[in-house]
């Protein structure tokens, strides 16, 4: 694996990564020197896990925490709330790579002062997905005021090169795109599932009418691949986000995600017949109500 150039590594400010997951270890990539913390406290360093002694101040923390779908469908950002508290003190600015829920940001700079910006995290865990390599980061969002975005734009200069797309928007853009983004990728597997069915109650071989439907320069493979005993979408994130989405906007007064509603009652309707760990709709998970019925 290459390595960042030791004049940009000692150019670097001090950076602390917390919750050093699938995420946290994404951004350790750009950030060799950086340190990291899990919930145990311990700080660590990036380039060989050695532990950190005393209590350092950093300029910049990545927060890279769980929040997980509660069950009435909202996403609980209560781990992020715990570790900003944890870190307030020694972190000057922070940026929240965890997918949270719309107007955290503003939540917590109003709470702690300005201080906090959202950068949605478009990493993946798929085997050659197109966004897993630090090298080819292409572009970077940054939700929040631009006296912190600024700062985390040109942390990312150091670690990045120019060819890097880094856009500064209001947090509550970034936030929502984090979950557009994940409910434009849910519906595409719908969509693709539907004239999956589709196509196989006529005969039509479904490999094939892919083929010539992603002839179209328009249409991305991105995907489109439908699994016969696999049917619509779960996993970590796409349920979580959606969910996380229609429960903020089934709370405010004309703004239903119909559609992503639809779409989530849908793909638990084609996947009934499997046992998913994660819920796929808030309170109808079957292992989930045996647990708390
Ligand atoms: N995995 C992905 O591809 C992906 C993509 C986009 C967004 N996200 C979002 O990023 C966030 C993290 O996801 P992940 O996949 O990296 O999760 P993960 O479970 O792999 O990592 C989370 C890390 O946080 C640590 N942690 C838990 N509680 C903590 C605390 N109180 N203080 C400090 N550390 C704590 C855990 O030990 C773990 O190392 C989630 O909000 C997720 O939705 C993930």
């Amino acid at each position: 694996m290459l390595k960042p150039h030791r004049d940009i590594i000692n150019k670097v400010p001090k950076v602390l990564i917390i919750g050093y997951g699938w995420v946290g270890q994404f951004i350790g990539e750009y950030f060799k020197k950086a340190h990291y913390v899990n919930e145990d406290g311990v700080v660590r360093r990036v380039e060989d896990n050695s532990v950190v002694n005393g209590y350092h101040n950093y300029d910049f923390g990545f927060v890279c925490v769980p929040t997980p779908m509660l069950k009435n469908g909202r996403c609980d950002i209560s781990i992020v709330r715990g570790a900003v508290k944890n870190w307030i003190d020694w972190v000057g600015q922070f940026c929240l790579k965890s997918t949270v829920e719309i107007g955290t940001t503003n939540y917590l700079n109003k709470k702690y002062g300005n201080r906090f910006c959202f950068s949605p995290e478009y990493l993946g865990e798929t085997v050659g997905h197109p966004l897993t390599d630090a090298r080819k980061e292409t572009f970077i969002i940054l939700g929040g005021d631009k006296s912190v975005t600024g700062d985390f734009a040109e942390l990312w200069t150091l670690v990045t090169n120019s060819y890097t797309k880094i856009y500064q928007v209001p947090a509550e853009t970034a936030e929502l795109c984090k979950l557009m983004e994940n409910s434009w990728i849910a519906t595409k597997v719908m969509f693709c599932n539907e004239f999956f069915s589709l196509a196989e109650s006529i005969g039509v071989d479904w490999n094939e009418l892919r083929q010539v439907w992603l002839a179209d320069p328009r249409v991305s493979p991105s995907h489109t691949w439908v699994f016969r005993n696999n049917r619509g979408f779960s996993g970590k994130c796409l349920p979580k986000d959606i969910n996380n989405l229609v429960y903020y906007f089934g709370g405010l007064k004309n703004g239903k995600a119909k559609l992503m509603s639809f779409l989530l009652r849908r793909n638990a309707e084609l996947r009934k017949q499997y046992n998913d760990e994660v819920m796929l709709l808030p309170n109808v998970d079957k292992k989930f109500t045996k647990k708390t019925d």
